[in-house]
């Protein structure tokens, strides 16, 4: 039986910790055990809203230019807060003086260097020491989140899928290949989670820490054949988000023809090949961004030009950005864009230039060219370009920030649709104008099924 009475909130500024840890955290105790903040801010936020909820909480201590994490725990103290506090930090103890004036029986001090395996057991015992489990059995297996299989066609352990309670049914063998269609048939049932042996785990998480986030297409393949690879893929995770067939259908093909055009152009044709290659959230997010400005313009009844020039835009908005960890930063961590140096940040900002540097024979480029200037618009943290009111996008601009912010949100989450109606409510603080109400609406009805289930 798995334990599912836990809520952990987990503070780190390192992305790559939040997400090793919080796969532990999931299996240990739920898909949503985890409440995630990356800096004590953010973690003061969460406690705000939320202080009775949790278990225990586990913070990093330096959290550069934001903080440590001894404001979180004078936080605490000084609410009078009583929740099991973990200070994870790769400092050693003697290194953070304020340990030493620490009274309570419920401070741990974890060093950074701890293997996963014994980091899980002791958390265990932390959670359980303070809650009445004992009684609890503890599973022989581990769940992962479905889509991290999408990326492989071979697994070095024995997959499970889960019947009931303790019981559980191989369906691909260690060390042979699978193929999609083998394991698609049960997520397309609603399996969110497929099932690997606690023994094979620690291995597992290893691999996880180091894999891209999709399966390599063949590298021979020319661009189009590697990018309807990738569409598949993410085709397949994005339909348990409430996108119809018929709009993945008509994503995929608007990409194709997109890329087919756009890849005539010889400045941009480089751009594109290395992009559609990469295999990371640089193509990834383009290619959702096509998929839910496509949903969007299906709910508003738009035409297949609009739907054009926005698979266009999503495609092209940042292909400028050579480097994919930058690509991912920008749009998910803008608030760490501060630790880039400056030539990476002038690429940053002059990637909202592109229309004016290259000579796209399109009779929609000053469409395309306001879009990609503003394609930021609504990020508070975001530096670049000069800011414009919200109230100045139009509905091209409108409908791309709404389905990009959809996309970087969905994606932060882990592609988790329990987090949707929170991700929507964000969008429409944010995007809080009348002329962006459309847009949102469309959102809303593209997600309705899933945000209901
Ligand atoms: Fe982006
Ligand atoms: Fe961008």
């Amino acid at each position: 039986m798995e334990t599912k009475n836990h809520k952990i909130l987990f503070i780190d500024d390192d992305i790559s910790i939040l997400e090793l840890f919080g796969v532990i955290i999931e299996n240990m105790y739920g898909p949503n055990s985890i409440d995630k903040a990356q800096g004590p801010k953010d973690a003061i936020n969460f406690l705000e809203e939320n202080q009775n909820s949790y278990s225990l909480i586990i913070c990093d201590y330096d959290m550069p230019p934001q903080g440590t994490g001894q404001e979180v725990y004078e936080y605490l103290m000084s609410k009078k807060i009583d929740i099991p506090f973990v200070l994870f930090t790769s400092r050693t103890q003697e290194d953070i003086p304020f340990i030493q004036y620490v009274k309570s029986s419920k401070f741990y001090y974890m060093n950074k260097i701890t293997r996963p395996k014994d980091w899980q057991k002791k958390i265990q015992e932390i959670c359980h020491s303070y809650n009445d489990l004992e009684n609890e059995k503890q599973s022989q297996f581990k769940a992962v989140r479905f889509y991290h299989f999408m990326r492989h066609s071979l697994s070095h352990c024995d997959v499970h899928i889960k019947l009931a309670d303790e019981k559980f049914v191989k369906i691909i063998n260690a060390n042979e290949p699978y193929t999609k269609s083998t394991i698609e048939k049960y997520h397309t049932k609603g399996v969110s989670h497929l099932y690997i042996k606690n023994e094979d785990y620690d291995n597992f998480l290893e691999e996880l820490s180091e894999i891209s986030f999709l399966a390599m297409p063949h590298k021979d393949d020319d661009f189009i054949t590697a990018a309807k690879k990738n569409h598949e893929i993410l085709g397949s995770m994005i339909k348990s988000l409430g996108v119809t067939n018929y709009t993945l259908n008509l994503a995929s093909r608007m990409s194709e023809q997109v890329l087919s055009e756009v890849s005539k152009d010889e400045a941009l044709k480089p751009l594109l090949d290395k992009i559609v290659r990469s295999h990371d959230y640089s193509y990834d997010h383009t290619f959702l961004a096509t998929c839910f400005t496509t949903a969007i313009c299906n709910e508003l009844n738009l035409d297949s030009g609009i739907i054009k020039k926005l698979s266009l835009i999503s495609l092209l908005h940042d292909i400028a950005i050579t480097d994919p960890k930058i690509c991912k930063l920008h749009d998910l961590y803008p608030e760490e864009l501060q630790t880039l140096n400056k030539d990476q940040l002038n690429e940053l900002e002059s990637h909202h230039y592109l229309f004016e540097k290259i000579s796209l024979n399109n009779d929609v480029v000053s469409d395309l060219a306001n879009i990609q200037k503003h394609h930021h618009l609504g990020q508070e943290k975001y530096p670049f370009p000069p800011a414009i009111g919200l109230e100045r996008a139009n509905i091209l601009l409108s409908i791309f920030c709404v389905a990009h912010t959809f996309v970087v949100e969905i994606y932060k989450s882990d592609f988790n649709n329990e987090d949707i109606p929170k991700i929507l409510a964000k969008i429409k603080a944010i995007y809080h104008t009348s002329n962006f109400e459309k847009a949102t609406w469309a959102l809303d009805r593209v997600t309705l099924v899933k945000k209901n289930t």
